[in-house]
């Protein structure tokens, strides 16, 4: 309510010069915004997004998609991608040294390093993936996190940073920047799943030393909360 009323009176005072702004000639697949040649593998994710392109005049990506290049690289993927054959792979890590005294098979071999060096440890952190605390509507905040909590995705999460401003010594390797009270959500929080990947704290490793204290708040952050 309050924003549409501030755009009105910005058109009827400043009409003309809003066609400056970038923003309002964005097409629906400006944000896509990667090199050329990650299309391929960006669409193949998304094929119904790319039919939609292909079907759009207003589509920029439409030209590259028609393209020989685009066509014959549709096929690739990093390998992350759920669907995604080794054969397919962007690229496939050779190992041309002995595997003996690490592990059993050349396989082996060379499964540990795309595991623990490329796109393999990507893959692992997607499919680790398990929901900490859950929204209970559309913008609820919300924390999901890989196993040990090494990767986390999260929105409309509140953390107070008000101590830190009195700290002088570097925060780099320190465990105690958040403590009680000063990390939270608006969301169900399974406590129980999170406290059990706290086993692996350390500095840099995962985000326990940080999440260790999250708890729930009791109104939503998207109203507002706290000012
Ligand atoms: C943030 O932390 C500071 C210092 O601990 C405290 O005074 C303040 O009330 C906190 N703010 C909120 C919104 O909880």
């Amino acid at each position: 309510m309050g924003l549409s009323r501030v755009f009105l009176i910005a058109l009827a005072t400043f009409g003309t010069t809003l066609c400056d702004n970038p923003r309002a000639f964005e097409s629906d697949y400006h944000f896509i915004d990667l090199p050329k040649s990650h299309l391929p593998l960006y669409f193949r994710r998304f094929p119904k997004l790319e039919a939609k392109c292909q079907a759009d005049p207003g589509c920029e990506y439409r030209d590259a998609i028609s393209t020989d290049t685009f066509q014959s690289r549709k096929e690739l993927c990093w390998g992350y991608e759920d669907n995604c054959v080794e054969s397919s792979r962007f690229s496939r890590p050779r190992c041309p040294g002995s595997h003996k005294g690490y592990v059993k098979s050349k396989e082996t071999q060379l499964e540990t390093f795309y595991a623990q060096g490329d796109f393999g440890f990507v893959r692992d952190q997607v499919r680790e993936m398990r929901i900490m605390c859950e929204p209970t509507f559309p913008h609820d905040s919300a924390l999901e996190c890989s196993k040990y909590l090494r990767f986390c995705r999260g929105r409309n999460i509140m953390m107070n940073f008000t101590d830190l401003a009195t700290r002088n010594e570097p925060l780099r390797y320190k465990m105690d920047v958040l403590s009680q009270g000063q990390i939270g959500g608006h969301c169900k929080l399974h406590r129980e799943r999170l406290e059990n990947e706290l086993d692996h704290i350390s500095p840099l490793q995962s985000w326990g030393p940080e999440l260790r204290f999250f708890e729930t708040l009791p109104q939503p952050l998207t109203e507002g909360w706290p000012l």
